[in-house]
């Protein structure tokens, strides 16, 4: 699947998006969320499954601790498997944000239903995904996920190409990649 050069005239953004343990057990969701990605003309960059531990938990939600929630937070995401992306698009954080919805899955079902979180969500806890808010939370939640991806490398050295290049969808890695040339 080729991404058309024009459509992708705008500098690019990363966010890390995460699709939850509540979401990844129901494999008919995780295709749909997978599905979603690509129809909003999101470049997938990296994906990899994760299975947390109980401390990996509290270290990427370490602000939140102290929080009436945060105890049942931290025990839900080291509960399964789960899927981490580093998605690259115009405005990404925005847009991956707004295709979630309100944190809060009861408020998003009303307000707005057909938002991620408003479709698929179950609790306030469970609420199926996860995206950096800020470009300073996007860089550290990557670097979090992803160590050895270094997102001010990437702007640098790979942003001009996936932007002015041709790029390709592996359906099997279910990743983009760079086309080619020739
Ligand atoms: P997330 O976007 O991953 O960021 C912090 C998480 O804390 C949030 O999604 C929810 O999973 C959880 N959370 C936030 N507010 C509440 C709440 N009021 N009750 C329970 N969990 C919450």
């Amino acid at each position: 699947m080729f991404i058309s050069v024009p459509r992708l005239c705008r500098v690019l953004q990363l966010t890390l998006a995460v699709i939850k343990p509540d979401a990844v057990a129901h494999p008919l969701i995780l295709e749909t969320l997978h599905e979603k990605i690509l129809e909003n003309n999101f470049i997938i960059i990296r994906r990899q499954d994760f299975i947390w531990k109980k401390e990996d938990s509290e270290m990427f939600y370490a602000e939140h601790s102290g929080r009436f929630f945060y105890q049942r937070l931290v025990e839900f995401m080291s509960s399964g498997p789960m899927q981490a992306y580093v998605l690259a698009r115009d405005d990404a954080i925005r847009h991956w944000r707004e295709m979630m919805g309100p944190t809060k899955v009861f408020r998003a079902r009303h307000t707005s239903p057909d938002t991620i979180r408003g479709r698929f969500g179950l609790t306030d806890t469970r609420n199926t995904t996860h995206g950096s808010d800020s470009l300073e939370s996007a860089h550290k939640e990557i670097k979090f996920f992803f160590p050895d991806f270094c997102v001010d490398r990437w702007m640098e050295e790979e942003e001009p190409l996936y932007r002015t290049g041709k790029v390709y969808y592996d359906p099997l890695k279910m990743i983009h990649a760079l086309s080619i040339p020739g």
